[in-house]
């Protein structure tokens, strides 16, 4: 908590590259609280899963993460390292991603009312396990580690190509979808 956020320098060149154009808070604010109208226990089943296959530094799995803890139950002890093992997030840039990370500990450090280092102490290896840097289309969700080509999950005729259909295809039987945007949502 109080910490000072790293600056991230994003270049045209870059954000050219990336497509690093950032979700501001409201609108994942609105698209988060739309999904809850269609499932009122998104936020409340600490069991529910999250997937950001493009994370970026974490505008979607912060105000998941912070829905999660404040809509729990708060007559019993909210299971947070549950709810925080239930969020998961890939970017292809590791200054998203360790941002990502840091953000997430100081959602739960100011939940707890605890520092950011014992946040850190006590569940940073959770966010370092959840939160990957790496290429979506070369990331095997069901497994949560690098796709291996040797197990067929990529072909080498054409790999891009191959990968992007099991992404794609995998987000679609998972995912729900907000009307006019494709959401990047596993409840
Ligand atoms: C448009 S930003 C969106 C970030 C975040 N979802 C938001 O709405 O604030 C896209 C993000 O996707 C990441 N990205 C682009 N291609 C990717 C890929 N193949 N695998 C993982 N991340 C990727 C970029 O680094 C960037 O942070």
């Amino acid at each position: 908590m109080g910490t000072m956020e790293p600056v991230i320098k994003r270049s045209k060149e870059r954000i050219k590259r990336t497509a690093e154009v950032f979700t501001p808070e409201w609108l994942v604010d609105k698209m988060l609280m739309s999904l809850r109208e269609a499932d009122p226990t998104l936020f409340t089943d600490a069991s529910k899963t999250f997937l950001e296959p493009a994370a970026g530094d974490g505008n979607f799995l912060v105000r998941i993460l912070h829905f999660k803890l404040e809509l729990n139950d708060q007559s019993k002890p909210v299971p947070v390292r549950e709810i925080l093992q239930s969020i998961y997030g890939v970017d292809l840039m590791m200054d998203n991603v360790l941002l990502a990370r840091k953000r997430m500990l100081e959602v739960v450090a100011e939940f707890l009312h605890i520092s950011y280092a014992e946040a850190k102490e006590e569940f940073g290896e959770i966010v370092e396990h959840n939160v990957v840097c790496h290429n979506a289309l070369e990331w095997d969700f069901e497994d949560w580690s690098p796709a291996r080509e040797q197990q067929g999950l990529i072909s080498f005729e054409n790999k891009a190509f191959n990968r992007s259909e099991m992404v794609i295809r995998y987000v679609r039987q998972h995912t729900v979808t907000i009307p006019g945007r494709a959401g990047p949502f596993l409840p």
